[in-house]
């Protein structure tokens, strides 16, 4: 029993969407809270596509897609999250901006059990966690793109989370919305993003140092190693943006060159090449 009925969502990003549509369709109350209006309600559009997917394959029933859709309220007010529960934030991948972020939740989130959950996939637990004035409830709790899809959930306790929030979290990603947990360290990267990075940087240098064609590296690891999508196109996916600031907050916590953005990477995220999101990355999704 996770006593977790109402989740706050901050950001609707690809990763806000999918924690939005798992939370809703395990019957939660959510509210997604974005910078603008706009911005939450294209989140929401987005859920509700993703829903109408599922319903067309098969996947969910018509009145299991309007009880999600019914769950979910979008606002641009922070506030709105008074009485949550649980907030994740799944904002953008920037430590000033999520310390920021959980300055604000810190004074507006007025439940006293409530957690403060971040997804963040580099950025230190303990750094967000010393804005607030309830550093034993704050914690990760990192979800996998496409979330819907992806079993998996780091949950990362820093050295100040309780155990009763880390028990808490890992009971309600496990139970409630009925992924499989890990426990991990707080360092940036965590478990997955650790060994998931440097690979894809790696095949960035590939391309730059024109080992093979980006098609070519691709179906190398598709066709040899039984990937279900090759690491460019994986880069493409996750965001070229987000590949290269998760590779800097990897460096700064380990200086290993195998984690430094390659200069391939940072032209193409300053020029607006950014994946699949901008249309265009190492393959084009026009
Ligand atoms: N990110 C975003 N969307 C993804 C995605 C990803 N990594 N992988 C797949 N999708 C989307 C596809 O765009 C597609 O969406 P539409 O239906 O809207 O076109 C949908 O998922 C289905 O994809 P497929 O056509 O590949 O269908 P499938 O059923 O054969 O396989 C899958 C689905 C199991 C998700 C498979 O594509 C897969 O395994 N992809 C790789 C996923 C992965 O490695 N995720 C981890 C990313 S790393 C991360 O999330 C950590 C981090 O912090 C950066």
């Amino acid at each position: 029993m996770t006593s977790i009925k109402h989740v706050g969502v901050v950001g609707a990003g690809q990763m806000g969407r999918g924690i939005t549509e798992v939370c809703a369709r395990a019957g939660l109350r959510v509210t997604l809270c974005d910078v603008t209006e706009d911005r939450a309600r294209a989140g929401l559009a987005g859920v509700a596509d993703s829903l109408l997917k599922k319903e067309k394959r098969g996947a969910l029933t018509s009145d299991g897609r309007a009880r999600a859709l019914a769950g979910i309220s979008v606002t641009e007010d922070l506030s709105r999250l008074s009485g949550a529960d649980l907030v994740v934030e799944a904002a953008v991948e920037d430590e000033q901006a999520k310390r920021a972020l959980f300055r604000q939740l810190d004074e507006v989130v007025t439940h006293p059990d409530a957690v403060l959950a971040s997804n963040t996939s580099s950025i230190p637990i303990a750094r967000l966690a010393a804005v607030t004035r309830r550093p034993e409830t704050v914690v990760g709790v990192h979800f996998f793109n496409p979330v819907p899809e992806m079993p998996l959930v780091e949950v990362i306790p820093s050295l100040h989370t309780s155990k009763a929030t880390e028990l808490r979290m890992c009971a309600f990603a496990g139970e409630t919305l009925g992924k499989t947990t890990i426990v991990t360290q707080d360092r940036a990267g965590f478990v997955v993003n650790s060994l998931l990075i440097p690979y894809l940087l790696a095949a960035v240098r590939m391309v730059s140092s024109g080992t093979a064609t980006a098609e070519d590296i691709d179906t190398g690891m598709t066709a040899g190693c039984a990937h279900p999508m090759g690491p460019l196109r994986l880069a493409d996916f996750i965001g070229l943006d987000t590949v290269a600031a998760i590779g800097e907050a990897l460096y700064e916590e380990y200086r290993e060159p195998l984690y430094a953005p390659p200069p391939l990477l940072r032209r193409m995220v300053e020029s607006g090449l950014l994946g699949r999101k901008s249309g265009q990355g190492f393959f084009s999704y026009r």
